[in-house]
């Protein structure tokens, strides 16, 4: 049986060559956006309670706004829009009272296709005494990241830093870190996702926090918010094993599951594996694993979130837990610290192709044969065409 399989692979790799050698030339069309990035848009004063970051990111025919909010839990919305100058409006004084829904508006709302929000809502620490990796009976009492002090956004670009801290972290902090992206490329340290103009990144990372067990592990809490077609499903791929996020075969998106039709409106996407040091090498990386996403009380997720009150009105919710290490990997406090990685998009998540690397290691090795079977078939011909040839002399005589 599996000879047969061999034999049948060895049989398409002519195909799959050529296809990899067409996709290798297909692939360089470039897509991108121009970016416009604003900081409490309209606003006369740095408003209390937390700032808004906005990033316009201006397509041929349609808009990406990506919002940045740290007024409660941090969340980043994502509005997609048919029309190259819609725009959003804030009612500053509605806004920062967080009880007015509509206080933030994109226009012409008639523009709006389609929207997506995450909440970064709490982060949960579990004694792990059994070093089971299971949170269970131990866990402490969750930290709400819409009661910690958040600093004012630090930008570079189209990135923004923020930092914030509970009083029981000491001098540990948990940052996020907001990249929107103007084409298509790579996070510049693994795990090295795949990004595009349609997606932006964001990093979260624990540095310092005082754990409050000895065999302290974490959890992240994140809850979605959507329009009509919130996320409410994970998909988990096999991944291309390349060089970029090593060791790491599989990748989770968690996509909006529209009736009937396959296109995904909206994802969340990362790759199982968080980080123990900040400048990673493959001993620090260690599996994470996330729960089924379940429904949550829309109103809550607005309750914790200036944003998401700001823009939706009645709203459904969809919660999971990525939850950071394994039975037998080191706890938190080995080393402090704890970053993992994500995308927020619209439209498909970007698919991992083989890099250049394996696809040049490909091309050596099926493509050595294929040269060789060329060279050899053009050889015989030439060799029957010349024994042909003088064959017909050969009756002379
Ligand atoms: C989108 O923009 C292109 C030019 O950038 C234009 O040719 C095309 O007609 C536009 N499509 C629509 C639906 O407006
Ligand atoms: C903002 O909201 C307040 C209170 O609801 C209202 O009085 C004010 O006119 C609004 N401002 C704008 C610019 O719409
Ligand atoms: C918003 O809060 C203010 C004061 O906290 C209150 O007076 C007002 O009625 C609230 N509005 C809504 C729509 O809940
Ligand atoms: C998209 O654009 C068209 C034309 O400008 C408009 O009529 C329509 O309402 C817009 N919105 C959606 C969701 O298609
Ligand atoms: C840890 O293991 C001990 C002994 O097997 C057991 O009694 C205890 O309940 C376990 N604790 C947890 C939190 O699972
Ligand atoms: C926090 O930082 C201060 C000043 O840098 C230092 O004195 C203190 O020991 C630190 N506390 C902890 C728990 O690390
Ligand atoms: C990004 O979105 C635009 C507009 O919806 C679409 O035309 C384009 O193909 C998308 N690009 C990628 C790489 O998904
Ligand atoms: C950690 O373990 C030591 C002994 O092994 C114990 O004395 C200490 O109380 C523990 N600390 C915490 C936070 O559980
Ligand atoms: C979902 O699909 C069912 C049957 O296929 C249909 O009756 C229903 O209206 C659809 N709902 C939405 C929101 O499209
Ligand atoms: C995350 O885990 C905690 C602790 O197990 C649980 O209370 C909470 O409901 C979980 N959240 C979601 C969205 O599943």
């Amino acid at each position: 049986m599996a000879a047969a399989a061999k034999k049948r692979s060895r049989g398409a790799s002519s195909p799959v060559y050529l296809l990899l050698v067409f996709s290798l030339f297909s692939g360089g069309h470039s897509f991108s956006r121009q970016l416009v990035v604003e900081l409490n848009p309209g606003s006369p004063f740095t408003p209390p309670g937390g700032e808004l970051l906005h990033v316009r990111a201006v397509g041929d025919n349609d808009t990406l706004h990506f919002l940045f909010c740290s007024q409660g839990a941090p969340t980043l919305l994502l509005v997609h829009t048919n029309t190259s100058s819609s725009t959003v409006k804030v009612n500053w004084s509605q806004f920062v009272s967080r009880n007015h829904s509509g206080s933030l508006k994109v226009e012409p709302e008639s523009s709006v296709l389609h929207s997506t929000a995450v909440v970064f809502s709490r982060l949960l620490e579990y004694d792990d005494v059994n070093d089971t990796a299971e949170p269970t009976s131990d866990l402490l009492p969750p930290y709400e990241l819409q009661d910690f002090s958040w600093s004012r956004l630090r930008l570079s670009g189209p990135t923004a830093l923020l930092c914030g801290a509970a009083a029981a972290f000491a001098n540990g902090s948990l940052c996020l870190q907001l990249s929107v992206f103007e084409s298509a490329g790579r996070g510049q340290s693994w795990p090295r996702l795949l990004h595009t103009a349609n997606s932006s990144q964001v990093g979260v990372w624990i540095d310092g926090v005082l754990p409050r067990a000895n065999r302290s592990r974490f959890l992240l809490e994140l809850q979605a918010v959507g329009g009509a077609y919130p996320l409410s499903r994970v998909e988990v791929h096999r991944s291309i094993d390349d060089e970029f996020t090593p060791s790491i075969f599989k990748v989770s998106q968690w996509v909006s599951a529209e009736n009937g039709s396959s296109d995904v409106l909206g994802f969340v996407q990362w790759k199982p594996v968080a980080y123990r040091q900040p400048a990673p090498t493959l001993e620090d990386a260690t599996p994470c694993r996330h729960s089924d996403p379940r429904p949550q009380s829309g109103e809550a997720a607005a309750a914790a979130s200036g944003l998401i009150r700001a823009f939706y009105g009645k709203t459904e919710a969809f919660g999971l837990n990525v939850s950071f290490g394994l039975a037998g990997e080191p706890f938190y406090d080995s080393t402090k610290f704890l970053s993992w990685t994500l995308l927020v998009g619209s439209g498909s998540p970007p698919m991992d192709s083989f890099s250049p690397l394996v696809l040049s290691m490909m091309a050596v090795g099926l493509g050595t044969p294929l040269i060789l079977l060329l060279v050899g078939g053009v050889y015989v011909c030439v060799r029957k065409r010349a024994a042909a040839s003088t064959a017909t002399y050969e009756p002379i005589n």
